[in-house]
């Protein structure tokens, strides 16, 4: 049974969670699917962009139940992925994994954050609002597979 939010801590992701990460994206379809060598890429502090890497996490390090991934492209911060596992949804885990997240930007000196989503991704979409994102524009048919827009979001920090 999955802890309940509450025991749930968000720390740093390690190379340890890669394969649990890769598990929960890959339940789910609107999730980024990236390679294990792209996690480790963004898992080394020597590569290029840096990145803020976050997962939640249960009282056992083998329970990750949502991670977080932003770029960081001074003075531009990108959100790259952001996924809780298919049983852990609407828990509150992925407002944590982005409040945390916002944290470690602003004291990095951040202003805000931009993401591109799928027009089609309502749970995401409402997720973004909710959080205080608002729309920036649409770029037209800018995923494949299916070609779908890309709504385009960004969050001043206040
Ligand atoms: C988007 C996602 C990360 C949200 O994670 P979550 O842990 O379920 O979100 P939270 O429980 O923190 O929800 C916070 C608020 O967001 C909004 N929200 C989240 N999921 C929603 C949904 N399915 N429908 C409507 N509103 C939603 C609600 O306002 C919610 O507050 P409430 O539960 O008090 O009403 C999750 O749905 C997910 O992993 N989706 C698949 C991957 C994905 O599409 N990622 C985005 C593209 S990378």
């Amino acid at each position: 049974m999955e802890p309940p939010a509450e025991t749930v801590q968000i720390r740093r992701m390690t190379a340890a969670d890669v394969t649990q990460v890769m598990e929960i994206a890959a339940c789910l379809p609107e999730a980024p699917q990236w390679p294990e060598a792209a996690y480790l890429t963004a898992l080394n502090p020597q590569s290029t962009p840096h990145r803020i890497t976050l997962v939640a996490s249960g009282p056992r390090p083998e329970s990750v139940q949502g991670f977080t991934m932003a770029s960081l492209l001074p003075p531009q911060a990108e959100l790259e992925s952001i996924a809780v596992a298919a049983g852990s949804q609407r828990l509150g885990l992925g407002r944590m994994l982005f409040d945390a997240l916002v944290n470690d930007l602003q004291a990095a000196g951040f202003l805000e954050i931009a993401l591109e989503v799928r027009a089609s991704n309502r749970p995401a979409l409402a997720f973004y609002r909710s959080a205080g994102f608002r729309q920036t524009g649409l770029r037209r048919a800018y995923y494949a597979d299916p070609i779908e827009d890309a709504v385009l979001m960004r969050l001043h920090f206040t």
